[in-house]
């Protein structure tokens, strides 16, 4: 099998990466469940020494998904946290990031409580407006980290204008492309520097993994992330290396059904006499929606609607049967939350209020279940 170098990216997401196995022919890339590799003599091996250094399963998920963001290389991490540890580790003592402000909670909580103790400051930045990213940005700036959408106020940035003015400064961009995946949005195509994903939920798919990815084009951060990975170990092991692999298969076929599940739901809430406010990028109302579609190939599976109060939220999110309450997203199952008690609880609530993050906001993780079951669902929770 050899990919042609303008496969699509269906193609690329079943191919990119993986050969037949030289050993046997495996169609499928093994777990190679290996701490060590056998040497035919003092320097002659077949490029394969110690399994923290190189594995082929992880070598096959890290080229996969490097292939399907466009960029040059991958580096898979034990999780979407080490992965952003490890772009954070481009940083030095007295160095300077911006990062959004309505960033991911653990995002937040590492620069707050861990890189700060080791001389790193972080301004946070509502990247929707790129005067304010160019205003923030210091003679110290080494890094802009973006997310788009957010989550879960599911606020955009305009990539190739943030790349714009970062660039003009020296600062490198990264973009956490966690919530729209690949399938729907290619950072390095509008310019960034650096992607990352939390592998543990559209990727992989399936919620039976944790585990994170960087993709980097520039040499120098090629060299330095080749590097860290190694001399820190916080590696995605060869079985999380091959669920992911098994996920990307069917990101495309995936994705397809998330963004119709997501604007149908979004469509039908927007409706609903009990919801005061949908977010969703994909709704012609969002304040963002032409940015979005000129961004995006689809508006994904995210969405929030405010029921008012925290009680009418309780309601809603212990009323469903076929969404599940529970943390995490981009499941094929569908997932329901309530972002100021579960995932945002640790974002203080000033901050919560300052971004309209509010009691009564719930999100969804919408699956790929029949939309009929998923409307039916919501529908007798909020009656
Ligand atoms: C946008 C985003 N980035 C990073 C992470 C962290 O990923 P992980 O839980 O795999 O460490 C999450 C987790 O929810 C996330 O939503």
């Amino acid at each position: 099998m050899k990919l042609t170098p303008d496969a699509r990216f269906p193609t690329l997401c079943i191919h990119a990466g993986q050969e037949p196995d030289p050993a046997t022919g495996a169609i499928i890339t093994p777990i190679y469940q290996t701490s060590t590799y056998v040497q035919e003599g003092l320097g002659k091996h077949k490029g394969y020494e110690y399994a923290r250094t190189q594995n082929p399963t992880r070598a096959a998920l890290e080229a996969n998904i490097a292939a399907l963001e466009g960029g040059a290389q991958g580096f898979a991490f034990a999780s979407g946290m080490a992965a952003i540890g490890a772009v954070a580790s481009l940083l030095q003592a007295g160095d300077h990031a911006i990062v959004g402000d309505n960033t991911y909670g653990g995002t937040f909580r590492l620069f707050e409580k861990v890189l700060r103790r080791q001389g790193i400051t972080a301004s946070y930045v509502d990247t929707r407006d790129i005067d304010a990213i160019a205003a923030a940005i210091q003679p110290t700036t080494r890094l802009l980290l973006l997310e788009t959408p957010t989550n879960p106020m599911m606020g955009l940035t305009d990539l190739a204008a943030a790349a714009e003015v970062a660039h003009r400064r020296d600062v490198a961009v990264v973009v956490d492309n966690t919530f729209a995946s690949p399938a729907l949005q290619q950072p390095l195509a509008f310019g960034c520097d650096l992607v990352l994903h939390s592998t543990t939920k559209y990727l992989n798919g399936h919620s039976d993994s944790i585990g994170g990815i960087v993709v980097a084009q520039r040499d120098d951060h090629r060299e330095w992330l080749s590097f860290y990975q190694n001399a820190y170990g916080a590696i995605l092991s060869p079985f999380d290396s091959w669920l992911v692999l098994r996920g990307t298969k069917t990101l495309a076929l995936r994705m397809t059904q998330h963004n119709a599940n997501g604007l149908s739901l979004a469509t039908f809430l927007a409706g609903h006499p009990k919801v005061s406010r949908v977010l969703y990028p994909g709704l012609p109302t969002h304040p963002q929606h032409a940015l979005a579609a000129a961004q995006m190939r689809g508006f994904g599976g995210m969405l929030a609607f405010d029921m008012g109060s925290v009680e009418a939220a309780r309601r809603v999110v212990e009323k469903v049967r076929i969404f599940a309450l529970a943390e995490s997203l981009g499941g094929v199952e569908s997932l329901i939350g309530h972002p100021a008690s579960m995932t945002h609880a640790s974002v203080p609530p000033e901050r919560r209020a300052a971004l309209g993050l509010t009691d009564g906001l719930v999100r969804i993780s919408a699956g790929i279940e029949d939309i009929a079951d998923l409307t039916a669902d919501l529908a007798q929770a909020l009656d």
